[in-house]
């Protein structure tokens, strides 16, 4: 059986995530959607221009929606990263909500049956909004969330304490923009909480706090985009699903106790979310992550 994967959105981040399934031989059948004709067709030639170079064939289909009909997972990576500049993801709410009533019809027209991941912003409220546009079963519909922030988490710590990244566990939570946060008891590094750690060593984590949040913001300011930590990490949740590995992450998905789409670990696999698990949290956490439920649902109803 082939591996099939459409990706709708051929900017910096689509393109990125396009490049990254076809290097790691995880895509078959690639099916490339956007606006922006020429751009896709161009890069449809480019990537097949890569082939006779490369250890994987990637056969690449453009601008066919109904071509989505057969394929296990696809990735929403249309937006306007431009209204992002200051440094809030919401700011995009309402130029992608003009787009996705088309796009989700048109996904569901094709008869689409698989996993669709959303990177589009503001995620959370974004994969709320496909899940109910296109009637996939909710698990089925994951936002990429703050698989991304605990990456950004676990290379801040990793750095402070000297450590591989991947040696580092715990995670951000909540929406995956300004009300996120690092879930500081969850967090263990060299095999004790890193909170401990932290205080042998005199070290301050709440010092890391803003550097982790706003890590997005920190790339944009320098190329007013991020394209491949999001890469990595989508690429990760594609193979995970492929490989049906029941992976813990971090990634949006509904909460019922909460109400909304939101970060929150659960277990991944090829039926999308399998399980989800319960942390224990601080109180203090647990209200960061209340006010950060309503504010994904009160930013998504204005
Ligand atoms: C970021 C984008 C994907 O945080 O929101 O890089």
């Amino acid at each position: 059986m082939s591996n099939k994967i459409g990706i709708i959105g051929d900017g910096h981040v689509g393109s990125t995530v396009a490049q990254q399934l076809i290097l790691t031989g995880l895509v078959d059948d690639l099916v490339m959607i956007d606006v922006n004709e020429a751009k896709v067709r161009a890069d449809q030639l480019d990537f097949q221009d890569a082939m006779a170079n490369l250890k994987h064939h990637t056969t690449i289909t453009i601008n066919d929606y109904s071509a989505l009909k057969d394929a296990d997972i696809v990735i929403s990576a249309f937006g306007n990263i431009e209204l992002e500049a200051g440094g809030e993801r919401f700011a995009e709410l309402n130029y992608n909500r003009e787009r996705i009533g088309d796009i989700a019809e048109a996904i569901k027209k094709s008869g689409f049956n698989g996993i669709l991941l959303a990177i589009t912003n503001p995620v959370d409220a974004i994969t709320n909004m496909y899940q109910e546009l296109t009637g996939l079963p909710r698990k089925h519909v994951i936002g990429t969330g703050t698989l991304l922030d605990t990456a950004r988490m676990k290379r801040a710590v990793g750095e402070l304490m000297n450590v591989d990244p991947r040696s580092v566990e715990g995670f951000n939570l909540g929406e995956h923009g300004n009300s996120q946060f690092t879930a500081w008891s969850t967090v263990k590094v060299l095999e004790k909480p890193v909170t401990e750690v932290a205080e042998a060593k005199h070290l301050k984590l709440e010092d890391l706090n803003d550097e982790i949040k706003f890590g997005g913001q920190t790339v944009y300011k320098g190329k007013q985009y991020t394209n491949y930590g999001i890469s990595a990490a989508v690429t990760r949740l594609v193979e995970t699903i492929q490989s049906d590995a029941h992976t813990e992450m971090p990634v949006s998905n509904y909460q019922g106790k909460y109400g909304t789409y939101l970060s929150y670990p659960a277990i991944v696999g090829r039926d999308g979310i399998i399980q989800t698990v319960e942390l224990t949290l601080t109180d203090e956490e647990e209200k960061k992550l209340q006010a950060s439920a309503a504010t994904i649902k009160e930013k998504a109803n204005k």
